[in-house]
Order: C-alpha cells, then sequence, then structure tokens
C-alpha cells in the first residue's frame, strides 16, 4: 500500500487506541511488522496552546517510523497549526479523527460529531492538507446512526479536499464498540475512491486479515483490540497473506516473555510507578484465555515494582508449561 509518497511494507497498521498505542506498544507492534503504527489521538488545541501532557503524546523512536500522528479537533485553523507542528517535530503522516464517539469529545464538535458536519470535514482537510506537506489520512465511521449512514459521502469528500488516503470503522457512532462491524460499508467506500480505504473493525486473526483485503476489497487492514496483548497479529497475518499457510500461535513462553519485555519498556519510558501501573492492562491482554487467568490478573493488579509484576509472570509461565523458567528464557 502506498499513501502519498509512503510507501508501506506490508498491508497490516496498528489502529490509533487511546491509553494503548503509546510508544513501547508501538516499538512492539513494529516489531512483529505491523507497517504502519498510530499515536493516541492527540488534542490540536492542547498542542497549539503548549498542554506538556499533550506534547508527550508525540514522543517518537526513529525504529517506529512510518509513523502517523492523530490528531482531533474542530477548528480548521487550529488543526493546521498542530499539524504543521507535528509535521515538524518529525511525523510521516498526519490522521484527523472522525470517528471518536466518547461524549467528552463529541460535545465539542469533535471526533463523530464531525461525521454530522460533511462541509467542515471538506474545510478542514483541505486546509490541514494545504498546510503540510506529508500525507493527510482521516479515519472515519460507518456514520452518525442507523438513519445517517454517509461513510461513502465523507469518504469522498476527504478526498476531493486533499485525504490521501481512508480508514472506515464499520460501525455508526451510537454502536460505540457494540454489534458487529459492517464490513460492506468498507466495500462501499473503497468502490466510490480512488485513494487508498483501510477497513477496520473486529479484525482479530490473520484470516479475517485476508477477507479485508480480498472479498472487502481494502488496501489496508487496520487492527485495534485484536493487537491487545496480540502483537504478534501483524507479522502472522503477514507471514499467511505470503505462504497461504496458517503460521502457529505464540507459544506461552514467548507470550510470557514478550510481557516482560513490554514491562521494561514500559517502565523506562515512564518510570516504574506510572509504568507498571499501566502495564496491568497489557499484562492481562497477554494472558487472556490461558488457564487460571483470572487469578494471576487479580495478582498483576497489586504488583507496584516490576520485580513483583516480572515474578508473578515467570511463576505463571513455569506454572502452565511444567517447565523451569530458567528452561525457556533464555530461548524466547
Ligand atoms: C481503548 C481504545 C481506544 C481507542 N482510541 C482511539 C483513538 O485515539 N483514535 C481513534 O481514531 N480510534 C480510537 N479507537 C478506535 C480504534 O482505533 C478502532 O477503530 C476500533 O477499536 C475498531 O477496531 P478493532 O475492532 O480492530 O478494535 C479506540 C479503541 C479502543 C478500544
Amino acid at each position: 500500500m502506498r499513501i502519498g509518497e509512503i510507501s508501506l511494507d506490508n498491508p497490516f497498521v496498528l489502529a490509533p487506541m487511546a491509553g494503548v498505542t503509546d510508544l513501547p506498544f508501538r516499538l512492539l507492534a513494529k516489531k512483529h511488522k505491523a507497517a504502519l503504527v498510530y499515536t493516541e489521538m492527540v488534542s490540536a488545541q492542547g498542542l497549539v496552546y503548549g498542554n506538556q501532557k499533550t506534547h508527550r503524546i508525540l514522543d517518537s523512536d526513529p525504529f517506529e517510523k512510518p509513523l502517523s500522528v492523530q490528531l482531533f479537533g474542530s477548528d480548521p485553523s487550529v488543526l493546521a497549526e498542530a499539524a504543521l507542528m507535528v509535521q515538524d517535530n518529525g511525523a510521516d503522516l498526519i490522521d484527523i479523527n472522525l470517528g471518536c464517539p466518547v461524549p467528552k469529545i463529541v460535545k465539542n464538535g469533535e471526533g463523530s460529531y464531525l461525521m454530522k458536519e460533511p462541509s467542515l470535514v471538506a474545510k478542514i482537510v483541505r486546509r490541514v492538507s494545504d498546510s503540510i506537506n506529508v500525507p493527510l489520512t482521516v479515519k472515519i465511521r460507518k456514520g452518525w446512526d442507523r438513519q445517517s449512514v454517509n461513510a461513502v459521502e465523507i469518504a469522498q469528500i476527504a478526498e476531493d479536499s486533499g485525504a490521501q488516503a481512508v480508514a472506515v470503522h464499520g460501525r455508526t457512532r451510537d454502536q460505540y464498540y457494540s454489534g458487529k462491524a459492517d464490513w460492506r460499508i468498507i466495500t462501499k467506500v473503497k468502490e466510490k475512491c480512488k485513494i487508498p480505504i483501510i477497513g477496520n473493525g473486529d479484525v482479530t486473526n490473520p484470516k479475517e486479515c485476508l477477507v479485508m483485503l480480498g472479498e472487502v476489497g481494502c488496501d489496508g487492514v487496520m487492527i485495534g483490540r485484536g493487537a491487545m496483548g496480540n502483537p504478534w497479529i501483524f507479522s502472522r497475518s503477514l507471514s499467511y497473506l505470503e505462504r497461504k499457510r496458517m503460521p502457529s500461535e505464540p507459544s506461552v513462553p514467548e507470550k510470557i516473555m514478550t510481557a516482560i519485555s513490554h514491562l521494561h519498556k514500559m517502565t523506562a519510558y515512564k518510570g516504574e510507578t506510572r509504568g507498571v501501573k499501566e502495564m496491568r492492562k497489557h499484562a492481562a491482554w497477554y494472558i487472556k484465555n490461558m488457564r487460571g487467568a483470572a487469578k494471576i490478573r487479580n495478582k498483576l493488579n497489586q504488583a507496584v515494582t516490576a520485580d513483583q509484576m516480572e515474578k508473578i509472570l515467570l511463576d505463571y509461565g513455569e506454572s502452565l508449561t511444567g517447565v523451569l523458567k530458567e528452561g525457556w528464557m533464555a530461548e524466547n
């Protein structure tokens, strides 16, 4: 897939997820072959008015390139100013969030609210794309609600106004994350646009990735929740695409050691207290569906130091495999 001047190694991309796709997680996704990673959504206003916490979201590492920084906002000139700042900070692509369903965002006329304002979308995309020289993309939903499904219209407006790719999440705003994502709307968008279309919603395994590319007809596949505790989804999907044989699932030791490596990246970047706290949810995702995971999750939630969390994970791996941790730690 090619977005403007940016050529991606494969069609699989990590979705922007607030509270999840921070620098440590993006680095892991990249290590496991995600072709493109997005930051958590960043407030354009927060950037322009110098909010320190907002600026921290822009921290990046050369290894994760190409990096897309996602902005949210509603004022075309503020978004354009923020986009310039982000470009100067090294972003390879800039994405505008037209899909966030959260009330706090929507009531400010931002995120998915903009699905109701096609002419404002045109102004925003035109203004921002004229201000920057890296590719601009947008991420949209199926529509606001069942009565106003307009993904095709919004995607075409974005394309006509200068967007170079559109990611489509096949749910309306009022569905939030419930129900099933409608992949037919993604096909409809693809049929009407010339720029690359990235399909999104409920892709959780390599087979579904290939359906998105084949039957749905997308140029790229964006994976969100399916990558939580599962960065292998990118490398496994790529392998399945290239070899047409389903690669094996990661082993228990592989998952445990990846969780530990993630933990170390987290604490190095965020400090021990915050890193361990934020790692609790990730660690729980890594062990999801393993035998006795609920009990271990409770223990992980009480861990306050990296050593404690690491020991819980290693002991758990030992109990599940029946093999002393020294036997598998070095291999993974
Ligand atoms: C915890 C969480 C945070 C999210 N944050 C963002 C965000 O910052 N920007 C955005 O465009 N979408 C955000 N999303 C939506 C995802 O990018 C994606 O569109 C959605 O989860 C559907 O894809 P999936 O089924 O692969 O998860 C978020 C989703 C989740 C679950």
